[in-house]
This record gives structure tokens, C-alpha cells and sequence, in this order.
């Protein structure tokens, strides 16, 4: 948790800076970056919302943002605005009703299901797989959850009188997250610029045509500042009053709180069919926005009693780009360092020790991310394509994920996501996708490390379907 939520209830609606500290209220016109980001000054700038400190509910509503809208800021800040829940809800079905009529289907709460054949492919003889298949949702992935909680945002704004930023929306991605991206601007009825890559598919590009985006191509010049093209155009045109309408933690940290409706629902259903006990849950991680939601409504979870704590985290990245395990190994070494000692001989130290040390570390990281997190050297290639990020600009919230329990990064290497893909498809009957199944690359990884215990019982999220 940041310092800046420590001790203190901040009033509804507010979000703080991970990086420097600065608060900012969903009452600004742009609530959207951190106000005092600034290009080059190494500090890691995410604005976040604190904890949800209400119970996550078990049942109720099937369209998830009716059902945890007591979770959601948007809800406390419309309601501290003189909006009844019912107005609330009402807009939330308007919206709903927007997105199926551009999509064909509106926002449902999402299957979980148990894999018996998956958990003997991974050898687990008294174990449990569960997958969370998001490939039935509107624009086919868990991305459209992300830009419903921003678009909800937009709407409570324009409601309750607030001045907001008329500009265009604005993307960087070439895939789901765009797609996505292009049927709830539709919805609302705004025009979309979508920044691409070179390597962007003929076909998601023909469909975002058809959805009324505005597709502009972003080349990799050689003597260009490294990083992504895309997200430099998306960050000129946020500062030239576009709304960042993306899924990038750091551009947009509204993002993250609608990501966080599939937490709270995998949860409700893991602990409903399985009981309290979760030992481990594998994401995929491009630019980390939904492995940071995942794992900050996987704790209110356990907070709220429904899962118990000790959740192994491992985000999944592939060979061809991994700047999360990097940082990961940055980190470990700073950890190291402030327990005066090699990695290699940490087995006899406490937990607590090591937590404080990782603690300590990722406050220093607050303010030194180029220590750990900078672009990806090379042109990364996989058959993972939405995970192929050069950061991962959500990186500190999964970190910390991943050190509260005890979790990990897993490098998959090209042919384990291309069996994970087959594996997946076969096993399950869910047409995902490469990108949506690296998850399981990454179990298939950790099993042949010998990692899995025979009885876990271990979720999965299949995120994108095939296309
Ligand atoms: C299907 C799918 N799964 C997972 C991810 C990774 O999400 P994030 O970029 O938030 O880490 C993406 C990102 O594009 C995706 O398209
Ligand atoms: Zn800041």
C-alpha cells in the first residue's frame, strides 16, 4: 500500500499518486495521470485508488459493475454527489445496453470453470484447475472490463455537471485492449484515435475501421527515444487534450478499477465451488494492468474473508520480451543488498526480515524506476502478441503482489505458448488464444521446476479468444 493511504480515509473519489504522493480527486477535469509527471524524472508516476474497504458481495446482479458498484470509487463519488444508487445502476444499464447494441452481447459476469483434464496435464493427481474464461465478453477479451470502469467515470462526470475533457478518446494498442476500446467509444458515441504498431493484424485493423476508430500507424524510427511509438503518440495526444482512453496503469489510472471486477468475481466463484483454499494463480502480463487488478481484488478477497491469504502470484511473460522479470531480479538483488547478503543464501532468513526489506525496496524503487524498469532493447516477436508490451507500466503494484506471498515471474519460452495455446483449446473446448492461454505456458514452466504440489488448487485466466 502507498504511505499516502496509511492512516487516513481519503474522501470518495480520490486517487493518489504511487510515485510522488499527489492526490487528485475525480472531481478534475482530467483525472486520469499523475498532475506532476514529468518526461525523464525517474519517478514512477501511477495514480491508484485506495483498497476497497467494503465486503465483496458473493451474488447479486449478473452485469459485474451492478453487482460491486458498492466496491467502485465511481459509485462512492457519484453517490457523495447527491446520485441515487438507482441513477447509479441506471447508468451502468444504459451503458451496458450501449455496449451490446454495438457488440451484440452487454458486460456478464464471466464462467469459471474446472478443468479436471488441465489439472492431470499439469499433474496435479488431488488438485484443482479453474479457469476464468473471459473470451465470451464484448470485443472477446477481459480488456472491455478496463475501459467500462473509465467510460463509467466519463458518464458519472457528464451527470453530475463536472467538466471533462471534450477531446477525442485516445488508445495506444494493437489489439484486444483496441478493439475493445472501439466498441465503448461507440457506445458512447465519441470518436476513438487508436495508436498501432507496424505489426498490427489486417484484420483487428479492418475491425476497428468498421467500428468508426481512427487508425493511425506508429513506425519504430531508429533514432527515436526507445520505448513504444504508440504510447508517445497517446501520450502527445492525452497532452493535447485527447482523453486517455487506454489500459495503461500509468496513463490512465482509472484503468485499473474495472480490471478489478474480474478479481472480486473469481474469488466469489473459486470460494463458492472450491471452498476458501487458493493456492496459486498464473496471469499473463503485456503491460501489467491486469495482473495489478487482479491481485488488488484477490486481497480484498481475502480480506473480506472469502479466500484465504497465501495466493502465489506468478506473472507470465514470454522469451521474447520480459521487463517485469527483469525488474523482478533488480529488485531481488536490491533486497540482497539491504540484507547484506548474496540471494543465493537467503533460505535461513525470516519472512518478515526479507518483507521489510522488499519494502524498502520498492519505496526506493518509487522513486528510482529506471533501476528496474526501462524499454525492452529489442523488437520483441511472439505468437503472444497482446503481451509483447516493451514495459510493464503497472510493474510496482505486481511486484508487490508477488512479494507479499511469496509468488514469482515465469518466463515462457515460444513453444511452451504455442503448446499452452493447443493444450488450452484441446483440454477445455474455449477458443482462446496464444496471449490468453500464456498463463498455463506459465504452470507448464513452474511443472517442469518441479514447483506444483500434487494437491493445489490453481486458477487461470483465459483472456482473449481466437480471432
Ligand atoms: C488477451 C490478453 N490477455 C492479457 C493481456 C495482458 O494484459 P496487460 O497488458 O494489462 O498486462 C492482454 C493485453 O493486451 C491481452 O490482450
Ligand atoms: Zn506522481
Amino acid at each position: 500500500m502507498s504511505p499516502a493511504f496509511e492512516g487516513s480515509s481519503p474522501p470518495a473519489g480520490t486517487l493518489f499518486c504511487g510515485g510522488c504522493g499527489a492526490r487528485v480527486t475525480l472531481d478534475a477535469p482530467a483525472p486520469f495521470r499523475c498532475p506532476r509527471a514529468i518526461a525523464g524524472d525517474d519517478i514512477d508516476h501511477v495514480l491508484e485508488f485506495p483498497p476497497a474497504m467494503t465486503s465483496v458481495p458473493t451474488d447479486g446482479d449478473e452485469q459485474p459493475f451492478v453487482r460491486y458498484r458498492a466496491l467502485l470509487q465511481s459509485h462512492q463519488f457519484a453517490l457523495a454527489r447527491g446520485m441515487s444508487d438507482e441513477g447509479f445502476v441506471e447508468l451502468v444499464r444504459e451503458l451496458d445496453n450501449a455496449v451490446a447494441g454495438v457488440a451484440g452481447v452487454g458486460l456478464r459476469i464471466t464462467p469459471y470453470v474446472k478443468s479436471a483434464p488441465l489439472a492431470a496435464e499439469l499433474g496435479l493427481e488431488r488438485g484443482e484447475v479453474w479457469v476464468k474464461d473471459e473470451t465470451g465478453n464484448p470485443a472477446g477479451s477481459h480488456k472491455l472490463r478496463h475501459l467500462f470502469g473509465i467510460a463509467l467515470h466519463l458518464v458519472v462526470a457528464e451527470r453530475i455537471g463536472l467538466p471533462t475533457r471534450p477531446g477525442p478518446l485516445a488508445i495506444a494498442s494493437c489489439g484486444n485492449a483496441a478493439l475493445a476500446a472501439a466498441v465503448v467509444a461507440r457506445a458512447l458515441d465519441r470518436p476513438l484515435d487508436v495508436y498501432v504498431p507496424e505489426s498490427a493484424d489486417a484484420r483487428v485493423l479492418a475491425e476497428l475501421a468498421s467500428l468508426g476508430a481512427r487508425v493511425v500507424t506508429c513506425a519504430r524510427e531508429p533514432d527515436a527515444p526507445p520505448g513504444d511509438p504508440c504510447l508517445r503518440r497517446l501520450r502527445a495526444a492525452a497532452a493535447d487534450g485527447a482523453v486517455p482512453f487506454t489500459v495503461q496503469g500509468s496513463e490512465n489510472g482509472l484503468a485499473i478499477e474495472g480490471g478489478k471486477t474480474l478479481g472480486w468475481e473469481l474469488a466469489s466463484q473459486h470460494a463458492a465451488g472450491s471452498g476458501p483454499r487458493l493456492d496459486r494463480i498464473a496471469i499473463q502480463v503485456g503491460g501489467g494492468a491486469l495482473a495489478s487488478a487482479c491481485t488488488r481484488a484477490l486481497l480484498e478477497a481475502c480480506v473480506s474473508g472469502l479466500l484465504q491469504p497465501l495466493i502465489l502470484v506468478h506473472a507470465v511473460q514470454t522469451a521474447s520480451v520480459h521487463p517485469l522479470e527483469r525488474a523482478w531480479r533488480k529488485l531481488e538483488e536490491g533486497v540482497a543488498r539491504r540484507l547484506g547478503s548474496h540471494a543465493a543464501s537467503q533460505a535461513g532468513l525470516t519472512p518478515r526480515a526479507r518483507m521489510r526489506a522488499a519494502a524498502d525496496e520498492l519505496a526506493h524503487a518509487r522513486t528510482h524506476r529506471s533501476d528496474f524498469m526501462w524499454p525492452w532493447e529489442e523488437t520483441p516477436r511472439s505468437i503472444a502478441t497482446g503481451i509483447l508490451d516493451d514495459e510493464t507500466y503497472d510493474w510496482r503494484a505486481v511486484c508487490q503482489a508477488m512479494f507479499n506471498v511469496g509468488g514469482s515471474p515465469v518466463v515462457a519460452p515460444e513453444a511452451t505458448l504455442a503448446r499452452a495455446e493447443e493444450r488450452a483449446r484441446a483440454l477445455t473446448g474455449i477458443d482462446v488464444d496464444a496471449t490468453g492461454a500464456a498463463g498455463l505456458a506459465g504452470l507448464f514452466v513452474l511443472q517442469s521446476e518441479g514447483k506444483l504440489a500434487p494437491d493445489e488448487r490453481i486458477a487461470l485466466l483465459f483472456t482473449g479468444v481466437r480471432r
